[in-house]
């Protein structure tokens, strides 16, 4: 049967796109290679998740912890960022995609959060699949984030905290506008969230594989919906099959 028959497509897949550096390593390449072959993979996964018919697509693609990597590193992935959306933005335009960034905007220069509002810009009209680029992304900052802006309400008289509710602080998240992920994908074998979507993840699907991020392909990521389309998800209650 297939997965859109079913019916328990998720409507929501977030990826931690893990092990580039691993992948170039084991061939005795520099990890910036593994960077650039994770940029093919990123390729593939959100031409694969627009075909299935997925609304939104998040892809942890820097983290605020991943600014402590050597300064070479980091410019080099700031480089390639600003390179793939020069080469890709026109196509993924045309395929209906719509981009937004998930992350702190606040401390970025003004020439990438430029790059980033052209992207938004131009694509905010899209009604295909969402893709969320969780970039400058942390889950703790983005609750700080959420915290301050309530407490400034507060402060000012504008909220009374009694009435702080889920939707209020979803309404504030960077991703306020995308459901909770149904599943989070993690390639490169480690069993954590590494500060990705601390409060959306409450109730997502776990899917780790040992598979590197640049070698993850159409069927790695069939697989992992397949394993979604068989999870019994509970929410807290009495099972089903009780
Ligand atoms: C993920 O791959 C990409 C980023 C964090 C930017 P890594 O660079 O973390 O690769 P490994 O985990 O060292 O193999
Ligand atoms: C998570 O990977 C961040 C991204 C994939 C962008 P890391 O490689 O930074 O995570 P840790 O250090 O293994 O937890
Ligand atoms: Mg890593």
């Amino acid at each position: 049967m297939a997965r859109s028959e079913q019916n328990k497509l998720p409507s929501h897949v977030a990826i931690i796109m893990d092990g580039n550096g691993r992948w170039a390593r084991r061939r005795g390449l520099p990890r910036f290679l593994g960077h650039q072959q994770g940029v093919k993979a990123l390729k593939k996964a959100v031409r694969f998740a627009s075909d299935q018919g997925i609304q939104s697509l998040t892809v942890y693609a820097f983290s605020t912890e991943n600014w402590q990597r050597p300064k070479e590193e980091v410019s080099f992935l700031l480089d390639l960022m600003h390179k793939t959306f020069v080469e890709e933005i026109d196509e993924l335009h045309q395929e209906g995609v719509r981009i937004v960034l998930v992350g702190d905007r606040s401390n970025l220069s003004g020439d990438i959060l430029q790059l980033w509002q052209n992207a938004e810009g131009l694509t905010q009209d899209n009604t295909g699949l969402t893709l969320n680029v969780a970039f400058n992304y942390g889950g703790r900052q983005e609750l700080l984030h959420v915290a301050k802006v309530l407490a400034q309400r507060a402060a000012v008289g504008d909220l009374d905290p009694a009435q702080i509710d889920e939707s209020m602080v979803n309404d504030l998240l960077y991703t306020k506008g995308s459901p909770d992920p149904d599943l989070i994908i993690r390639t490169g074998g480690e069993q954590r969230l590494s500060n990705f979507l601390l409060w959306q993840s409450a109730y997502s699907e776990l899917y780790v594989t040992d598979v590197l991020w640049p070698d993850f392909n159409e069927e790695h990521f069939a697989s992992a919906l397949d394993d979604f389309g068989q999870r019994e998800r509970r929410f807290g209650r009495v099972g089903k099959k009780e």
